[in-house]
């Protein structure tokens, strides 16, 4: 099962601690969406696809990588990400953009992994050194570790 994971991890590093806790489980290639092909993203069997979350969805790039990709046809993908606020279905859902262009090129989504990351972007958290100081830590990485399994048992 070949896997690559695509990330983009701007802010403090976060997602990509989590990408490499991932990584480290399924023995899966890292890229970023800037250095990887259409070409490159087909020859994968699993796909996985993370970042930060920037304004209530993933980073852009990762978008514009999507959309640059051929139909899918039933390949599998997992999302994941970073984010200041938890993640709450049907209220603050801030996987569903790339979810829903994932799907619509034809992945099927296997698994989704959301954590608190570090952030310090709004000026009022600056003064006592940003919100969730420390995450992702050993907690959240060992979190990912076994989503990771969890995947892996399920293909
Ligand atoms: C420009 C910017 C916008 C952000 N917007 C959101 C947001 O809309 N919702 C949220 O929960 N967190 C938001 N965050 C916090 C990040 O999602 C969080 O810190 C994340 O862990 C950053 O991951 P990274 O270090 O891999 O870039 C934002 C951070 C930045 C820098």
């Amino acid at each position: 099962m070949k896997t690559l994971i695509i990330y983009v991890s701007i802010h403090h590093g976060n997602t990509e601690r989590i990408a490499k806790a991932i990584a480290s489980v399924l023995e899966a290639d890292l890229a970023n969406p800037t250095n990887v092909s259409a070409d490159d993203v087909c020859n994968y069997d699993l796909i996985g696809f993370g970042s930060g979350i920037y304004f209530g969805k993933h980073h852009s790039s990762l978008f514009s990588l999507v959309d640059r990709l051929p139909s899918q046809k039933g390949k599998r993908a997992f999302i994941f990400s970073t984010s200041g606020l938890s993640k709450i279905m049907l209220i603050h859902d801030f996987d569903k953009p790339l979810r829903n262009m994932l799907i619509a090129k034809g992945f099927i989504i296997v698994g989704e992994f959301n954590c608190r990351g570090w952030d310090t972007y709004p000026l009022w958290v600056r003064p006592f050194g940003g919100i969730n100081k420390g995450k992702p830590g050993e907690r959240e990485l060992e979190e990912a570790k076994r989503f990771a399994i969890s995947l892996k048992k399920g293909l």
